[in-house]
């Protein structure tokens, strides 16, 4: 069996939790010879360092050092420097997870020059155009030779598109993987008792979609409603650079710390899981916190009008809300609060297993019965 090379692309926050099981899995396959490329999407200490070191990733073998910028210049980054690389390494196959502007740049450069694409957390959908992730997850998807879907209306999106059903293998939730990889050191981890946050009475907040974050009027309503949760219950909100960023632009920060908001910077991922599992309530507008409170049953309130997620609202925990609605529901949610599990078909942990077997399926059983 030739030994096949693998591009396995780390680029922004949500997308170290989902290479790193495939990382450790592929790294002991005798058939595979893995090598991390970071597109340099995210690059802060916090935004990016501090999850290679939780999730036991050595440093990336290629930093492509795009940074920060508008949608076209980052994107347009991506590619020209990916595909220096890749004329360079000739790999067998790119493998791109999530929906960030790197996913789509690197799946681009790959496809064009016919290098496999294998999409990883592929199928998924909002249906809503305005949201650039929708637009990078429709193109990887569009492009890919092989889709690892999460969960089965993954695999109805993707046959709606005229995706084959041999390209489609559902292998299941990999953030899952992640985080019963590390269930005891997130317990073990400190945060709650540093930060003064006793268990299950606290709302944990995060905020960074340009929906919510961009728009003056919305950020200011928001920040209103997070000044009133915070006279009836405590409020812990890290805060990601470009909602930071918003908050100093228009004053917010100083207002909501004054009211007892508590502020604090982005934290790696053990001991941000660690505010997850200590959590009464959950409000946000991340994809991968929607997934992780529906797995662990804390009741998740997602400040969006649609999500991508779709399962997390039928079989999980959660439930989108507008601004106006967020401090009654918060209030109704600690009333009720619940510690409810959640067992969605495939979020088991072995998700790293099955996308390495159908990688090896892909490269030696094409057209043969393995
Ligand atoms: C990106 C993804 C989004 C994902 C989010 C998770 C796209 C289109 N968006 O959004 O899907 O949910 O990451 O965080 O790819 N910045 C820093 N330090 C960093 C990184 C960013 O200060 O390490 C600041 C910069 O000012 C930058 C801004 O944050 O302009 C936004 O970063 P960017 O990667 O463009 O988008 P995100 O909002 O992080």
């Amino acid at each position: 069996m030739s030994c096949k090379l693998i591009h396995l692309v780390a680029a922004a926050r949500p997308n170290f939790m989902k290479i790193a099981p495939l990382y450790h899995v592929l790294k002991t396959s005798s058939w595979a010879k893995v090598k991390l490329v970071h597109t340099g999407q995210h690059y802060d200490l916090n935004m990016s360092d501090v999850f290679f070191r939780d999730l036991c990733l050595p440093a990336p073998d290629h930093n492509l050092g795009v940074g920060s910028g508008p949608h076209g210049e980052q994107t347009g980054l991506v590619m020209t420097r990916f595909e220096q690389l890749l004329l360079k390494e000739r790999p067998d196959a790119v493998i791109v997870p999530g929906d960030v502007n790197s996913t789509m740049g690197c799946a681009l450069a790959a496809v064009k020059l016919g290098v496999k694409v294998v999409h990883l957390e592929a199928g998924l959908r909002s249906f809503d155009r305005s949201m650039p992730e929708e637009i990078n997850r429709v193109v990887t998807d569009a492009v890919s030779d092989l889709l690892w879907t999460p969960s089965c209306d993954g695999d109805e999106n993707l046959r709606m598109e005229g995706i084959p059903r041999h390209k489609i293998v559902r292998v299941g939730n990999i953030m899952i993987d992640t985080l019963e990889m590390l269930r005891s050191k997130i317990e073990a981890d400190d945060a709650c008792q540093r930060l003064g946050l006793q268990d299950k009475k606290f709302v944990l907040v995060t905020l960074h979609r340009p929906s919510n974050v961009d728009d003056s009027a919305i950020l200011t309503r928001i920040c209103l409603s997070l000044i009133k949760m915070a006279q009836f219950t405590t409020v812990c909100f890290p805060v990601h650079p470009r909602t930071s960023s918003r908050l100093k632009a228009l004053g917010l920060d100083a207002s909501l710390l004054h009211q007892g908001v508590r502020l604090i910077d982005p934290l790696g991922y053990t001991a941000f899981m660690n505010l997850v599992f200590g959590a009464s309530v959950i409000l946000t507008d991340s994809g991968g916190l929607q997934e992780e409170s529906s797995y662990m049953g804390i009741p998740c309130l997602t400040l969006r009008p649609n999500t991508e997620r779709p399962i997390t609202v039928v079989q999980g925990t959660n439930r989108l809300i507008t601004p106006e609605q967020i401090v009654d529901l918060v209030h109704k949610s600690l009333c009720l609060a619940s510690g409810t599990r959640h067992s969605i078909p495939l979020w088991d942990g072995k998700t790293a297993h099955r996308a390495a077997n159908s990688l090896q399926e892909f490269f030696f059983c094409e057209g043969q019965t393995c």
